[in-house]
């Protein structure tokens, strides 16, 4: 531990003063030496040992930034940087950095896994602030006796699948398909993933918590009570406290699954969107073991020829007879054969959506760096309805219009989905929504001018596509973050304009999660460019 006059606190502070971001030209970010200084005492203070902390100006600092970044859209030199990033090892250190941060009147933003889509975890646009990095807390225990595990926000669903299979062949558990996704932001926002048709969220599988709370307590499931349990399985986590660990029910699996993939292009197939309109009328209501996603994806090839790509992309808890009976029963213009089929266990299944496919060993699961390293921007949506075959059609050539590379991925709803109630978790899209479609447009240059030509081309398809998505409202994913549908930052604005994207993610959900926010965090320390505020009556 630290005393105020060792040699390594003497070091600090000596960086500090000399790197200090508040001598720096800081245009976005107004920090006064008055706050920032007094909070890395706070925390060095308060047992935080000093290699846990990494301030602005340093090489450590930029190298662990640049690190924890997923979206390239926000490597930039203008995106407003953290005045410093701790990376806590023990639980009470979270509490700690509350108690600093608050004190010093400082902004936390919390980052588990890093993904999230306006880098909300490691960006704050108009204030001061320290990221709060999770990935040493990480630690996950499996319990198959009971067929639960206790696992750590920091650690990623990629180490939890590596964990689970490390334990058993046939336990698994329904979260998303990209290793790299960390629990804390994943589990509490929803998470969305190939079994969901059988056993709903991520989220609908939390049976417990441990959270630090805005006092800085740790609090769990019978602590806390059941509003704000209910809150953060599927709120977000960043409105309600930090997120410590989750304990998950986790759900028995065969031991042999089938995967398929079967790809279609225009020139290929004239009645593709015969094959299309048959995988919609089926895809949400077929057999709950079956998943079949579309994942349509746009890009130009080295001629500069636009290729629309159209992979439908399939799990199946079963063997491939009985999906090749289901598959010819119910949507035989798929024309599957049996050589398409691959049978393996569920961890394989894991390597195979992850892209791990040319014998990449289980560790490969355990690497945090994304594969995805581009910028990109996206979009959510719900299909309340089916799209027509002439719906399809237009989209087609919308979508090869573009410049950019694009994509569409629609994974089928369905199943126990509808069988939870609209308010049972704070996601509300249940009964009656059969499909959620993501829209991106991904990039790899540098070049800052295009970047307003992608996102103006997202958003223009984004209102191209409201005709076919559900209405009133408007349904969004959180998990696909999307600034454009507002921010409650705005003091200008009423509280009800203030929070209307509250009701595009949550439905009526959104007043019970502004009333648990209220009992919890009434002064709003637990803030983001799109977090719940307290609710304001008035
Ligand atoms: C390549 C890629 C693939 C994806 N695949 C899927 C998928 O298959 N299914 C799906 O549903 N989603 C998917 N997502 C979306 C993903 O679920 C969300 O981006 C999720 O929020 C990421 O969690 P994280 O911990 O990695 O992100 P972070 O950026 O660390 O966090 C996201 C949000 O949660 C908050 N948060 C993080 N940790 C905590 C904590 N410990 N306590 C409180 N708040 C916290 C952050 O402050 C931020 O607001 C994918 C995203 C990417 C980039
Ligand atoms: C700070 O930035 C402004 C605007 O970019 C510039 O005019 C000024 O010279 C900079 N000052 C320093 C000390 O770098
Ligand atoms: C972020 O940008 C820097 C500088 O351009 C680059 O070196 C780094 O690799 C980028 N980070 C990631 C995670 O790609
Ligand atoms: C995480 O912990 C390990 C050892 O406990 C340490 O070596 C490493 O530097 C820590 N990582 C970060 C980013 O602080
Ligand atoms: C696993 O769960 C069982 C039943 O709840 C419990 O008795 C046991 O102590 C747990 N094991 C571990 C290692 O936590
Ligand atoms: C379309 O698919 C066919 C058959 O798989 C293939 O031969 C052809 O190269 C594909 N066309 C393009 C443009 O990818
Ligand atoms: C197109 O698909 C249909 C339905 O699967 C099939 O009957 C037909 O033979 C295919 N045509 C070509 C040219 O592949
Ligand atoms: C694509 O690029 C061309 C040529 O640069 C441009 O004229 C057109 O507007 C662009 N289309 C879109 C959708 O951005
Ligand atoms: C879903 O809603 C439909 C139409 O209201 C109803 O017939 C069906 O029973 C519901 N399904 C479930 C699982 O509740």
């Amino acid at each position: 531990m630290d005393t105020l006059l060792s040699p390594g606190f003497v070091f600090l502070i000596s960086l500090i003063l000399f790197f200090s971001p508040c001598n720096a030209n800081q245009t976005t970010n107004k920090c006064s030496s008055a706050t920032y200084q007094p909070f890395i005492q706070c925390i060095l203070a308060n047992s935080i040992p000093h290699n846990l902390l990494y301030i602005q100006g340093t090489t450590s600092y930029s190298t662990l930034l640049e690190y924890s970044i997923r979206n390239q859209r926000f490597n930039t030199t203008s995106t407003p940087k953290p005045l410093a990033i701790i990376t806590p090892t023990i639980e009470s250190h979270v509490s700690t950095i509350v108690g600093c941060c608050r004190t010093n009147n400082l902004e936390a933003r919390v980052l588990s896994g890093g993904h999230d889509y306006e880098g909300l975890s490691y960006v704050a646009f108009s204030t001061p602030f320290v990221i709060i990095n999770m990935q040493n807390i990480s630690s996950i225990d499996v319990n198959t006796t009971d067929n639960t595990a206790w696992v750590q926000a920091g650690a990623t669903v990629g180490e939890l699948y590596y964990h689970m299979a490390e334990k058993s062949k046939t336990l698994g558990f329904p979260a998303g398909l990209c290793p790299t996704v960390g629990i804390g932001g994943h589990l509490s926002g929803g998470g969305i993933g190939t079994m969901m048709r059988k056993y709903g969220l991520a989220s609908d599988n939390i049976i417990d918590v441990r959270l630090v709370n805005v006092e800085g307590k740790i609090l769990d499931r019978e602590s806390m009570g059941e509003d704000l349990f209910w809150a953060i399985r599927g709120g977000g986590g960043a409105s309600f406290g930090i997120i410590l660990a989750y304990k998950i029910k986790l759900v028995h699996v065969p031991q042999k699954l089938t995967i398929f993939a079967k790809s279609y292009n225009l020139s290929q197939n004239g009645s593709l969107v015969k094959i299309v309109s048959q995988w919609q009328d089926v895809a949400y209501r077929l057999d709950v073991r079956l998943f079949i996603r579309q994942f349509i994806q746009v890009s130009s090839d080295n001629k500069g020829n636009r290729i629309l790509q159209i992979k439908f992309e399939s799990l199946f808890l079963g063997e491939k007879e009985e999906l090749l009976s289901i598959i010819q029963e119910k949507f035989p213009l798929l024309d599957l054969q049996v050589q398409e089929c691959q049978e393996m266990s569920w961890i394989e299944t894991i390597q195979y959506f992850a892209g791990y496919t040319n014998g990449e060993p289980l560790s490969a699961l355990l690497e945090r760096k994304s594969q995805f390293g581009y910028s990109f921007k996206a979009k959510s949506d719900f299909l309340t309805s089916q799209i027509p075959e002439f719906g399809w059609k237009r989209i087609w050539y919308k979508l090869l219009r573009s410049n950019a590379t694009v994509y569409m991925i629609i994974d089928p709803l369905g199943g126990k989905m509808d069988e939870i109630s609209e308010s049972e978790t704070p996601f509300p899209y249940r009964n009656g929504s059969l499909y959620n479609i993501q829209h991106l447009v991904a990039w790899v240059d540098g070049d800052q001018s295009l970047v307003n030509t992608y996102l103006d081309w997202i958003r223009g398809f984004y209102e191209f596509m409201t005709p076919y998505v559900s209405k009133n409202p408007r349904a969004a994913y959180l998990n696909y973050r999307d600034l454009d549908l507002g921010t409650s930052l705005n003091g200008d604005l009423s509280y009800f304009e203030r929070t209307r994207w509250g009701k595009r993610y949550f439905k009526d959900n959104f007043r019970k999660l502004a009333l648990v926010k209220l009992e919890v965090d009434p002064k709003n320390f637990f803030r983001s460019e799109q977090s719940v505020p307290p609710l304001n009556l008035y």
